[in-house]
């Protein structure tokens, strides 16, 4: 987490420097900051909290330097105040940085003892005293980065800057991602492209391990080894991306909203709509020699991987292990001959997701990845790239990567099934046209809004809500609980309907809402039961069901009537009502809705 960039420019860069640090607050917005090299001597600016905080103070202290570099701050080491804020610097250099210095204990230990003195409680201050102390040394710039870069565990990406050196910047990538703008006699660096898109669109994007000396006239990158290498400069469709709000309140109204033409753009990747059959791209492996798919991922990623668990196995009757990556990369897994390792991320950067992408190589499997972003470290990993089309997604509470990454796994189900004889070409047809229709069902409960704001000011008083699903519905209901409580902090947890009775019932009393997501499928009389059960203790049923509630036979608290759909299409049809539950809920109760507050957007520490 955590966004950098840096300018080598041609005029004073704080202005686009703070620019650039707008388009990276999805990493994190806990504290912002910049330094530039002024006059020959280091000075920085720094604010707690989001980046206008930052904007003030260099409005009453500006910053005229042409050479600087910039964070947005998601905190790991220290509290997020001004003190602990980045860039952390001495008399003689300056660091932004992105990630955890895993040894930082050690390294302040040792500097501490040779007279070093610690201002901050951050793993970053480790690094700005390591360069230091290697230039008191006598050592130059460049030779005392090389040096410091050897004695750091962890994961980071770097930036850094030195008094009297107006053309010089080091930036170094260990773990997290970094890309270097190429501009005329200027040159840039990011965290990502996006963030340098207003100033080019020539990147070169760092490898593992690769640090690179940047001068306005270019960059020489050396690898680990200290070899010099040659990266190649790729065009960036970043710019195309910059996004607004149109006329939505939040992006992640927009985003909800968006939802009818991004999956209907991600499934137009994956089918032939016009003869309704898949049309798969190649992922270099015989899919009917496939002996197990793995999928691991985070957070909704996760869920989206778990309903992609129960299509596979029904519809192809292919065995599916899914685990949340934070595991799966710590539990040294046997993992078969003949493998599919799937990962699935909307950012493409995730700690936890790309290690255990490294794991699953190593152990043989053949690697795929449903990503947001092509440019992705993930993406690049893979053998094979299966792309959401959902375009930037800015809000933090992920809704429409969701179900766009929905839309690519029941893809990969129908092709897998195809391919293994499970599904006939009949039964193809039947499910690629229920998908066609997705689009459309989408729309038209997004027509019908208003239900959900009313709705949003009981759940607000709430403060435990539980969500109850069954079979693929279950990952609805945990998607839920998880969009109601990073965006509205009520307490909020999903339960599959059937584990009810093995503890969470003790929860229930008038107080507590229970949101059912219960489509009329084979399942529902299954959970019907629960429901009754729930309705027996007083409990709130707020049921999500096109079934008639005659068929519940319980009172309702309320009754959300999403449209009929095939069965396999049904996660992608009541995705769209937990997430205005949410979002309703959370505007209602005046919270930071697209950036609230402890999260990032992109996670990329473990
Ligand atoms: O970029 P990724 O899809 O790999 O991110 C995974 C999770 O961090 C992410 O889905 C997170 O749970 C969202 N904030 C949920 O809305």
């Amino acid at each position: 987490m955590c966004g950098i960039v840096g300018i080598l420019g041609s005029k004073p860069v704080a202005t686009d420097l703070v620019d650039a640090l707008r388009r990276l607050e999805y990493r994190g917005y806990d504290s912002a900051g910049i330094a530039t090299v002024e006059n020959g001597h280091l000075e920085r600016r720094r604010a707690e909290g989001k980046l206008r905080n930052l904007e003030s103070r260099l409005l009453s202290e500006p910053l005229t330097g042409r050479t600087g570099i910039g964070h947005t701050r998601w905190a790991t080491h220290g509290r997020p105040t001004e003190r602990n804020a980045h860039p952390h610097m001495s008399a003689k250099v300056s660091v932004v940085h992105n990630g955890i210095i895993e040894n930082f204990r050690e390294l302040k230990a040792e500097l501490t003892a040779k007279g070093h003195s610690f201002e901050t409680d951050t793993d970053t201050e480790a690094v700005v005293h390591l360069v230091s102390d290697e230039l008191d040394q006598g050592r130059r710039p460049i030779d005392a980065v090389r040096a410091a870069l050897g004695k750091l565990k962890g994961a980071f990406a770097l930036g850094i800057i030195f008094a009297g050196e107006d053309d010089l910047m080091i930036a170094a990538r260990q773990g997290s991602p970094l890309a270097i703008g190429h501009g005329r006699g200027e040159m840039y660096l990011g965290s990502d492209a996006i963030a340098l898109a207003p100033f080019t669109d020539a990147i070169t994007y760092l490898e593992e391990g690769d640090w690179a000396v940047m001068r306005r006239s270019g960059v020489e990158v050396f690898d680990r080894a200290g070899e010099c290498v040659t990266r190649p400069l790729v065009k960036s469709v970043a710019s195309s991306l910059l996004v607004d709000k149109g006329n939505h309140r939040h992006f992640m109204a927009k985003e909800i909203h968006e939802q009818p033409d991004v999956i209907s753009h991600t499934l137009s990747n994956y089918l032939d709509m016009a003869n309704a059959r898949v049309a798969f791209p190649d992922l270099g492996v015989d899919l009917a020699k496939i002996s197990r798919v793995t999928i691991s991922a985070c957070g909704t990623a996760y869920y989206a991987g778990l309903v992609g668990k129960y299509w596979i196995e029904r519809y192809a009757r292919l065995p599916v292990e899914i685990d949340v990556a934070s595991e799966a990369r710590y539990r040294e897994a046997p993992l078969p001959d003949s493998g599919l390792a799937l990962f699935v991320s909307q950012s493409g950067e995730t700690a936890d997701t790309l290690a255990t992408l490294r794991y699953a190589r190593a152990n043989g499997q053949r690697i795929a990845s449903i990503v947001n972003v092509r440019t992705s470290t993930i993406a690049r990993e893979s053998d094979a790239v299966l792309p959401t089309l959902a375009g930037p997604e800015i809000g933090v509470a992920s809704t429409k990567a969701f179900t766009c990454q929905l839309a690519a796994l029941a893809c990969l189900a129908i092709a897998l099934g195809k391919a293994r004889g499970v599904i006939s070409e009949a039964q193809e047809q039947e499910l690629v046209t229920a998908l066609v229709e997705v689009p459309r069902l989408i729309s038209s409960m997004l027509h019908n809004e208003e239900q959900f704001v009313e709705l949003a000011q009981a759940l607000s008083k709430a403060r435990d809500v539980l969500y109850l699903g069954r079979g693929s519905s279950y990952p609805i209901a945990l998607e839920g609980a998880l969009k109601l409580k990073e965006i509205s902090y009520i307490h909020a947890e999903g339960y599959a309907a059937g584990e009810l009775k093995h503890g969470p019932i003790a929860l229930i009393d008038e107080n507590v809402p229970v949101i059912v997501v219960a489509p009329e499928d084979d399942l529902l009389e299954k959970t019907v039961s629960n429901v009754q059960e729930v309705a027996a203790r007083g409990g709130q049923i707020i049921l999500i069901s096109n079934a008639n509630p005659e068929k519940i036979g319980c009172a309702l608290a309320a009754h959300i009537v999403p449209p009929t759909a095939h069965p396999l299409t049904n996660p992608l049809i009541y995705a769209v009502p937990v997430q205005l539950l949410a979002y309703h809920t959370a505007v209602f109760m005046g919270t930071d809705v697209d950036q609230p507050r402890n999260l990032a957007k992109s996670v990329t520490v473990e």
